[in-house]
């Protein structure tokens, strides 16, 4: 998506060798236009997948996937990262551990909002570890749901997460890939 890259090439800030501060229109301030953007190309890829609703994980990953699911005529669920006082009970859950934060937290899912039918899209602001998507995988399966592929807003390909979600056999597709971060440099895989 050439527009992400180019605003990530103007606006982003490599932190450390491993992150990318990109807080000028995705996690912080939020560009909605360019989130409407990111819609129309995560509906455009998962359009044949027979997706029957979208899932993502509070809080950066909200609105690239509130705009697919409006452009897809679906719904979307939240999963959220701390079992809930008004959730109790009727959950799904698991454990996800975030390297790049260095925590743990508990990914869950009321009962109510997952059929053994549904064909989930999960979308993600970030691809680093891989662990937040494979966690939120964990909570479709448990349901006996199908992930039916995974949209990621920006994708650390330097990173395993990638290659992890391919050798689990999900459906990947990235806005952008960025395969090198480093000082005054960004750079993408091209495809
Ligand atoms: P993983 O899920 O792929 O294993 O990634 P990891 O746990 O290592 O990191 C997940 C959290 O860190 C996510 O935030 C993600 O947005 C953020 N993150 C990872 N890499 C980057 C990066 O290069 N730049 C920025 N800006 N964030 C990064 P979160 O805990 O889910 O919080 P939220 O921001 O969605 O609220």
């Amino acid at each position: 998506m050439d527009i992400l890259k180019d605003r990530i090439l103007s606006e982003g800030q490599a932190l450390g060798g491993n992150v990318l501060k990109v807080d000028s229109f995705l996690n912080h301030k939020v560009d909605p236009k360019l989130m409407y953007d990111m819609g129309t190309y995560f509906s455009e890829y998962f359009k044949d997948h027979g997706i029957t609703k979208i899932f993502t994980i509070e809080s950066s990953g909200i609105a690239p996937t509130v705009m697919t699911a409006m452009q897809m005529g679906l719904q979307m669920v939240t999963l959220k990262k701390q079992a809930s006082k008004i959730l109790n009970g009727d959950v799904y859950q698991t454990t996800v551990h975030s390297f790049t934060k260095n925590m743990d937290y508990e990914l869950t899912l009321s009962k109510k909002y997952i059929d053994k039918d549904d064909k989930i899209l999960i979308i993600d602001d970030f691809l680093a570890n891989g662990e937040a998507a494979l966690g939120a995988a964990r909570v479709v399966e448990m349901a006996g749901a199908t992930v039916a592929g995974i949209g990621i807003v920006i994708e650390k390909s330097f990173q395993p997460g990638r290659e992890m979600l391919n050798e689990k056999g999900y459906d990947v597709y990235s806005l952008a890939r960025v395969s090198k971060l480093g000082k005054d440099l960004i750079e993408f895989i091209t495809e």
